[in-house]
């Protein structure tokens, strides 16, 4: 726990992931209390954010002041919201596509730094959220596991949302399976999520699955995860490039909707 700020208070909620800031604003954030988020974001990976009640504008805003916000590729914005805020809705699990272990474009070349999440509205219980550690998973792997994924890269594509969110276009991308974080200088483990990995680069699929299965087993081990039961006003930011989230689908019928806003760290930042 550390005090920053004379009174922003930044509070771990695992030891490997995760932070609570309070006394903080987000509708009034003055250049300290910025610079306490970006500290706190590169150093926990998750921050949670309670009662601040922000409307979609107020959203915008701090995730402006964070970063670029971005327009989501290919994926068509909601009428009712200011351009960047996503609804991510579902009636019904089916159509529920954000239940599973991923981290958001991934499939992109340039997928979003950030992404800052606000309940809407919420089941009357269950509907949490999960974040893991990709920092954490890369660091408990074994010294000749990391010389090998050194020099391996992996191939990324829109197939399953292209459907689920009736994405226009398929997009692919490849990438190496380990980056070092620009901010902190950290290596961490870049396996995008369950439903986009394709293959390996130069491998076949068949020899590309099992490493990628262990990997997955690596990524999302209950130690590294930090589980979050939404409270109305709530916001909670994510570092979208050393984690991966999961949406957990267990309210039955009941409405949940929350609004996303994805958010591109400025080369000053970065
Ligand atoms: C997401 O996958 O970005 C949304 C997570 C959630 O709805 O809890």
């Amino acid at each position: 726990m550390h005090q920053a700020n004379g009174s922003v208070l930044v509070k771990k909620l695992t030891a490997s992931i995760g932070a609570s800031v309070s006394g903080i604003d987000l509708k009034a954030l003055s250049d300290d209390g910025l610079r306490c988020v970006r500290q706190a974001i590169a150093e926990h990976c998750i921050l949670v954010f309670r009662g601040q009640f922000l409307a979609p504008e107020e959203q915008l805003a701090f995730a402006a002041a964070m970063g670029e916000v971005v327009l989501y590729e290919g994926l068509e914005a909601p009428k009712d919201l200011p351009a960047g805020v996503m609804r991510l809705r579902n009636d019904g699990r089916m159509e529920k596509i954000t239940e599973n272990w991923h981290s958001d474009g991934v499939y992109l070349e340039n997928p979003a730094d950030y992404a800052i999440l606000a309940p809407h509205v919420l089941p009357a219980a269950g509907g949490d959220t999960m974040w893991s550690s990709l920092y954490q998973a890369y660091d408990g792997l074994s010294p000749g596991l990391k010389h090998l994924l050194g020099d391996l890269q992996c191939v990324c594509e829109s197939n399953r949302l292209t459907k689920g969110y009736g994405l226009q276009q398929l997009f692919s991308a490849t990438k190496p399976i380990v980056r070092k974080h620009p901010d902190t200088g950290r290596p961490y483990l870049f396996i995008g999520g369950t439903d986009a990995f394709v293959n390996f680069v130069n491998m076949t699929r068949e020899e590309s699955e099992p490493l990628i299965r262990y990997l997955y087993a690596q990524a999302y081990r209950p130690d590294i995860v930090y589980r979050h039961m939404w409270q109305p006003g709530d916001v909670v930011m994510w570092d979208n490039r050393c984690t991966l989230h999961y949406a957990v689908h267990d309210y039955g019928v009941e409405p949940r909707e929350m609004h996303r806003i994805a958010v591109r760290a400025r080369p000053a930042m970065a």
